[in-house]
């Protein structure tokens, strides 16, 4: 179903504040994930890896949820459509991956926010850690390429889009 214009209009404000939040919350997570990586000083690796673990789970893992239901909204109740164009395919491909390697990787962060908030986790133990930079890099640069493909939206439709765009063309044919 087609959304109506005002509709459109308030559910893409919708999908680009959290969309570009969510790349927000992720340059913040990175910025933490370079102190740790980088960073000697116990107190400091400290509260790092504790903001690392309440950054995602009150900042990125929101914000990716919404992003996906948003993009739903936006591709279903549009012209564009789910799989109508291949620029809308991979961002809902590359989306949906960035946010099952996201939830495998709260693991990972939970331990370490667990390990820098118990006092007896010895000094040596959190420098080891060493942070999660690939992730956090690499979930950054998949967030880029998702927003410049939604932005330019390169020409490509689908078989499925092409047979939808004649059916179209041939029922305003009919009714003109
Ligand atoms: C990291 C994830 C995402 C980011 C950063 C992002 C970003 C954006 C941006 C900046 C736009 C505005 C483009 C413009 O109108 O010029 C947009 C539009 C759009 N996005 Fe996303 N998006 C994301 C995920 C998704 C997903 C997963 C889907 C589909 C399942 C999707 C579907 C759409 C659609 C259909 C539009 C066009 C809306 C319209 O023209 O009314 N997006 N997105």
């Amino acid at each position: 179903m087609i959304m109506a214009p005002k509709l459109r209009k308030l559910m893409l404000i919708v999908h680009l504040v959290v969309s570009i939040g969510w790349i927000g919350a992720v340059a913040a997570y990175l910025v933490l994930d370079l102190t740790a990586t980088t960073n000697d000083d116990p107190a400091t690796l400290r509260a790092a890896y504790m903001s690392m673990g309440l950054i995602t789970w009150r900042a990125i893992v929101p914000l990716a949820v919404a992003t996906l239901a948003t993009g739903l909204v936006m591709s279903l109740g549009t012209k564009w459509g789910l799989i109508r164009h291949y620029w809308a395919i991979i961002s809902l491909v590359l989306t949906v991956l960035a946010i099952a390697v996201l939830l495998s990787e709260t693991r990972t962060i939970d331990r370490y926010a667990a390990l820098a908030e118990d006092p007896s986790t010895p000094d040596g133990a959190l420098r080891a850690l060493g942070g999660t930079l690939p992730h956090s890099v690499g979930g950054l640069f998949v967030l880029l390429v998702v927003t410049v493909l939604n932005v330019y939206k390169p020409r490509g439709v689908t078989p499925y889009g092409w047979r939808k765009q004649q059916g179209e063309r041939r029922l305003g044919e009919e009714t003109r």
